[in-house]
Order: structure tokens, then C-alpha cells, then sequence
């Protein structure tokens, strides 16, 4: 009798974590006639955000930067990109016109989480410590006098309300950072002063986003650029405006009458978004409650949290890993995405590597295959809906720029991408590119060229300023 109440009680708890599980795939569902409605959003908002300050959710950044690298640009130039869990220091020797890319050097160091959330002087004066020994060791190598004069691009990935190139403040953080005195502060002036308190002589002559210098990057290499996307810790795209349809643009109008826009689309949200409770729920407990929206649904540093919250509901109301509830499920962004793309690519038959990182992250041993399967089964739900969305977004900016459809003379685009989430999550990848296959039809999307700009972000923030460069002349015109 013993036995078949057991039973009995274990096929109602797989009954109940079954319909949690359902009822989760449903409220993540995106069918096609929704991502429309997303990418129709996407395009209204763009509208407003560049109609008024403040007129939307989406910032649409004016980034100052008016004309892309020709391929002329000269010089050796450093470069920081600053925007995740790890920093790097670039320097990229450029050839002028018939040379590209002579030589880059570059160095990774990752942050230490304290200083995510310390002070303005502490966070800037370790990343100019790093960079100072980067000079130091390329100095050496290249023989170069030290008295060189050196110049900057700097790649800072949080928003920012730029006054011209190279100045700009902090508008807020996102990702996990929260350096409450940094906020409305100048950040070049910011890294200058460091500069000076650790007798490093070098000029920002470039402030960027990622994405303006995934975009600059990908421009370099292949003329058809003209929007950028980072898929990462975070997410956001950048593209050409025109600047006439800027309106509130009030400086004077480039030379070619072109502006790249910042669109930190993070922060779109919309009703036609699918969210679900775990989503509320995470929000509310991060670290930028009300916002980022669209970033907390389809960016690397949520997806493996998501995942959590779905398997801790389930621990707790259907007992989906016995009867009590492993504690560490509790702990908020122990389960990183990267090891959720792990679980999601097990191709093993008993679905040993989500095994051992059920172990290895939440100390869940023995868990049955069927229990297992479930979790690859949320993880592509997760991935799924990120990754849909990310291509409506896509499509909400091709819209915005008219070319949604086929141009006239048979013209290309292409969109430069990079981030981690992009570059090793392969199944989320696929599911994008397949999305926006689907949204485009076949004839568009064979004149849309998705391509991954490997480190773009950082060659850009160079060849920017190459072409803002004080010392040098300009090169690039
Ligand atoms: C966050 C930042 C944005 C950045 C993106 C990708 O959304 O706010 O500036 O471009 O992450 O790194």
C-alpha cells in the first residue's frame, strides 16, 4: 500500500510540475503574428525617441559620430572597451588605405565585482592601472619613445548623453553595475583625471558605445554596414540615421547628412511583449527595477536567471527534485547562461553534462532522465523567446530605415553582430537567424547579410579615433 501511494504521489507531482511547465511554454509563446506587433512597436518607438528627449523608452542616443571608417584611417591608435564582466586594452596599428589592420595587440582583464558597484575613482583607476602596463609592455616590444603621443578610443557600454565625440555623461548603469557618484559625471573627464593620477599621458579622442564601434568595426571591413547589434551580457543596436529625420537634432547638419544612433533598445518594452511572473519577479529584484525591459527577456546575464526562477517554482510547488527544495536554487544568478547553453546543447542520450551542472551549480544529485529532459525543454523555451524577440528587433529597425524589403538596385545590408550570447550560444544563434529568415521571406532576407564583427567594438573605438585623432591629420576624408 506503501508503494502505490508513493506512486501515486509522485505521478500528481509530474502532473503538477508538468502543467507549470505548460503553462510557462504558453506565456513565452511568440508566433509570428506577435514578433510583427513587436517589430511595429520597435519602429513607433524609434519614432518618438528621436522626436523629443524623453520621448520614449528608447533613448536613440545621438552618438556624434557622422561619418564611418573610409579605410583611409592611419596611425597607431589604443583602444578600452569597457562594458562586461571584462575589460580589454587594444592597440591597433592602421595601415591607410592599402594597409588595414598591420597589427593589433590586445589584453582581457576581468573585473573585479567590488568595483561594480564602488566608486567612480576606484573603478577608473583599475582600469587605468591595466592599461598603463599594456602601454608599458607594447612600448617595449615596439621600441617606441615613450614620449609618443598617444590617443584613445573608448568603447563604454551603458548609456550615455554624449555632447560631442569625445564627452558625455553617465546616464545610468545596467548590467550589474551600480556606481551611484559616477552617475551624470563626465566619463571621458572621468578617465582623464585618472589618467592624470597615475601619470599616464594619453588623449580620449573617441567615446563610444559597443554597438557604434561594432558598427564602425564592421563598416571598416564591409561598406554594406549600416546597423549593429550586440547579443551579450547585455543587449542593444545601433544604426545610420538620416539626420533629417532626427528632430531632435538641432546642431548642424553633417556633411553627409548621416548620424549613427545609440538606440540602447535594452529598455524597449512594449504590452506586446510576452512576460511572465518569473520575469515580473526578476525585475523587481534586480538591480534596475522598471527598466531594461527588453533586455532582461533576451540578453546573457538573465537567461540563465530565468531558468532558476522556473526550476525553483518547480522544486517548490511539484517537488521536481524530491521532497525538500535544494537550497543553493534559492541563490539569485548562480546559474550562469553560459552553463545553460551547456545543458541546451547536451546531445548525450542520458543528458550527462545537464546532469553534472545540476550538481556542479545547485548540488542536485541524481535526478531521474525524465527530470532532466525537463530541463533542456525550459532551457529552449528560454532561448527561444529571447532570441525571437531579438529578431523582431532586428526587424522593427530594418522597417525603420526601409528596408524591410527589397531595394531598389538590388542593394545589400548588413548587420554587424557580436557578444558572447551571440557568438557561443549556437542554438539561440540559429533560432535567430532562422526567425528573421522567417520574418523577411526568403527574396529579403537573401539582401540582409548577418555577419559577426569579432571584436568589433574595440577596432572601432581605433579607427574612430583615427579620424578624430589631434596629432595626426585627418586621414580619413
Ligand atoms: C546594455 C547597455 C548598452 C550596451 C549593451 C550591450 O544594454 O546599456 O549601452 O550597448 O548593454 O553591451
Amino acid at each position: 500500500a506503501l508503494v502505490v501511494r508513493q506512486r501515486m504521489k509522485n505521478s500528481s507531482r509530474w502532473a503538477r510540475a508538468m502543467a507549470i511547465m505548460k503553462a510557462f511554454k504558453e506565456k513565452c509563446a511568440t508566433p509570428e503574428a506577435k514578433l510583427r506587433q513587436v517589430a511595429d512597436a520597435m519602429t513607433v518607438e524609434m519614432h518618438a525617441g528621436l522626436a523629443s528627449e524623453g520621448g520614449s523608452k528608447l533613448k536613440m542616443l545621438i552618438s556624434y559620430v557622422d561619418s564611418l571608417p573610409t579605410g583611409n584611417e592611419e596611425g597607431a591608435f589604443y583602444a578600452l572597451d569597457l562594458g562586461g564582466t571584462n575589460f580589454r586594452v587594444l592597440r591597433v596599428q592602421l595601415g591607410g588605405k592599402t594597409g588595414g589592420i598591420v597589427h593589433q595587440e590586445f589584453a582581457e582583464v576581468s573585473i573585479p565585482p567590488a568595483l561594480m558597484s564602488g566608486t567612480s575613482d576606484a573603478l577608473f583607476d583599475y582600469i587605468v592601472e591595466k592599461l598603463a602596463s599594456f602601454v608599458a609592455e607594447e612600448e617595449h616590444r615596439f621600441h617606441q619613445p615613450p614620449d609618443r603621443q598617444k590617443e584613445l578610443g573608448f568603447t563604454f557600454s551603458f548609456p550615455v548623453m554624449q555632447t560631442s565625440l569625445n564627452t558625455g555623461t553617465i546616464i545610468g548603469w545596467t548590467k550589474g553595475f551600480s556606481i551611484s557618484d559616477a552617475v551624470g559625471q563626465d566619463v571621458v573627464a572621468e578617465l582623464t583625471k585618472a589618467l592624470k593620477r597615475k601619470g599616464v599621458e594619453m588623449r580620449v579622442a573617441a567615446l563610444v558605445n559597443d554597438t557604434i564601434g561594432t558598427l564602425a568595426g564592421g563598416r571598416y571591413s564591409n561598406k554594406d554596414v549600416c546597423i549593429a547589434v550586440i547579443l551579450g551580457t547585455g543587449t542593444n543596436a545601433a544604426y545610420v540615421e538620416r539626420a533629417q529625420a532626427i528632430p531632435k537634432w538641432h546642431g548642424p547638419l553633417p556633411q553627409n547628412g548621416e548620424m549613427v544612433i545609440n538606440m540602447e533598445w535594452g529598455n524597449f518594452r512594449s504590452s506586446h511583449l510576452p512576460l511572465t511572473e518569473y520575469d515580473q519577479t526578476l525585475d523587481v529584484e534586480s538591480l534596475n527595477p522598471g527598466d531594461q525591459i527588453f533586455e532582461k527577456l533576451t540578453s546573457g546575464m538573465y537567461l540563465g536567471e530565468i531558468l532558476r526562477r522556473v526550476l525553483l517554482k518547480m522544486a517548490q510547488e511539484a517537488s521536481l527534485f524530491g521532497d525538500t527544495v535544494p537550497p543553493k536554487l534559492k541563490s539569485p544568478s548562480i546559474l550562469r547562461t553560459p552553463d545553460m547553453s551547456a545543458m541546451h546543447h547536451d546531445q548525450s542520450a542520458d543528458l550527462r553534462v545537464v546532469a553534472s551542472t545540476l550538481k556542479d551549480v545547485f548540488e542536485i544529485s541524481n535526478t531521474s532522465l525524465k527530470t532532466r529532459r525537463v530541463v533542456v525543454e525550459l532551457c529552449n523555451i528560454i532561448a527561444t523567446r529571447g532570441a525571437r524577440l531579438a529578431a523582431a528587433g532586428i526587424l522593427g529597425v530594418l522597417k525603420k530605415m526601409g528596408r524591410d524589403t527589397l531595394r531598389e538596385g538590388g542593394g545589400k545590408t548588413a548587420i554587424a553582430m557580436d557578444g558572447g550570447l551571440y557568438e557561443h550560444y549556437t542554438k539561440y544563434r540559429e533560432c535567430l537567424e532562422k526567425t528573421l529568415n522567417e520574418l523577411l521571406g526568403m527574396e529579403t532576407a537573401a539582401t540582409i547579410v548577418v555577419e559577426h564583427a569579432n571584436d568589433g567594438s574595440g577596432i572601432g573605438a581605433a579607427l574612430l579615433a583615427a579620424s578624430n585623432s589631434h596629432y595626426r591629420g585627418n586621414e580619413t576624408s
